[in-house]
């Protein structure tokens, strides 16, 4: 029996409770497997800070790094400043696990409603990868004369060869062994960012030519790359772009596979330990009613069974989401008129992993 060491961090809000679905299922995986999964609880979040100032000790990242991976529930009070809980936990995180993959499937599920006119799953299943600790997150730049009426501030784009490179291996290998199209299409705007964008175009370009002869070479503009997701989202197998435009790209991503209750994603760190979390959000006005969705934390949990090398189990997941939806059980992935509780849908995967 292989065993893994989970941290779990419910975070705020509504994060508990997707969570625990989200654990439930893992445990019914575990049951089928032949896996064990050792739990451990983290408290990080909008009500620690606010009876401790906290937001992530630097011990606690000692202790995260022990474990095999994280499941998070979701991060944001509606009583914290903006900003304080993102840096201060999740992209402290990201920094100090150097999780530098963001892996986001847009994954169209049967009986899912998607705002895209005359699109269905058939149309509606890719991947971006998503450079997650470099380019505008690395926070440098600066502000000078603030507050008089000639301030200014700089925000930069910072990108290294090895930091562009590392993240587009991933994405070649992560196309190989996807094996659907065999596409890799690069996301940027090399028209107008002629440094970092070219960075980008050659260090695609050489490593793919170099190593991976098997996949197809493509590049879209990012604002062109938003028109196709909608209009052509077929196109598609895998797209590998850097931190700011994966984040504004994957956000429409979100929507049209159907919304935040199925978007799943992680925080990938190749060679350590990664993250996987629901990419909606704490949803604070559900908190407490077992209203809210919990198939992205379900689905997250599944990512994180991919990462981990149990791809047969992961499968297993993805393959009851699949088929609970074809099902025509759940009635809608919106909170509330989900035709059951949170608790039920967790149950009702839970009992169709096979
Ligand atoms: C995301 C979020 C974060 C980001 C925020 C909360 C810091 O939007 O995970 O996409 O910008 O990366
Ligand atoms: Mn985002």
């Amino acid at each position: 029996m292989k065993s893994f060491n989970i941290a779990l961090m419910g975070g705020d809000g509504t994060g508990p409770e997707v969570l625990r679905e989200g654990v439930k299922v893992l445990d019914a995986v575990a049951a089928k497997y032949d896996l064990k999964f050792n739990y451990t609880d983290y408290d990080f979040g909008g009500e620690r800070y606010m009876r401790t100032g906290e937001t992530l000790p630097d011990s606690a990242i000692g202790e995260l790094k022990k474990n095999d991976a994280i499941f998070l529930g979701a991060i944001g009070h509606p009583d914290v400043k903006p900003g304080i809980l993102e840096l201060g936990i999740l992209l402290k995180l990201r920094f100090a696990l150097d999780q530098y993959i963001n892996l986001r499937p847009v994954k169209l599920y049967p009986n899912v409603p998607t705002p895209l006119k005359d699109k269905g799953p058939e149309h509606i299943d890719f991947v971006i990868v998503r450079e997650n600790t470099g380019g505008i997150y690395t926070g440098m730049g600066g502000a000078s004369m603030v507050g008089t009426g000639n301030e200014i501030a700089t925000q930069l784009m910072v990108y290294s060869r090895p930091v562009v490179e590392r993240c587009v291996r991933y994405a070649y290998d992560y196309t190989r062994k996807r094996n659907g199209k065999k596409l890799l299409t690069l996301v940027h705007k090399c028209n107008v960012l002629t440094h970092v964008g070219d960075l980008w175009v050659r260090t695609h370009k050489e490593v793919g030519d170099a190593d991976y002869a098997d996949i197809s070479q493509d590049y879209n503009h990012v604002d062109a790359c938003t028109m196709w997701m909608v209009k052509s989202p077929e196109f598609y197998d895998v797209i590998v772009t850097s931190n700011l435009f994966g984040d504004i790209i994957t956000d429409l991503g979100a929507m049209i596979q159907g919304g935040m209750g199925i978007a799943a994603g992680g925080n990938i760190n190749p060679e350590g330990v990664s993250m996987f979390e629901p990419i909606g959000g704490s949803a604070p006005k559900y908190t407490g009613k077992n209203v809210i969705n919990p198939l992205a934390s379900i689905c997250a949990g599944g990512m994180m069974l991919d990462t981990l090398g149990e791809s047969a189990a992961a499968k297993a997941v993805d393959t009851a989401v699949h088929d609970a939806l074809a099902s025509g059980k759940i009635k809608s992935l919106s909170a509330g008129h989900m035709g059951m509780g949170t608790t039920e849908v967790g149950d009702l995967i839970a009992s169709m992993i096979k």
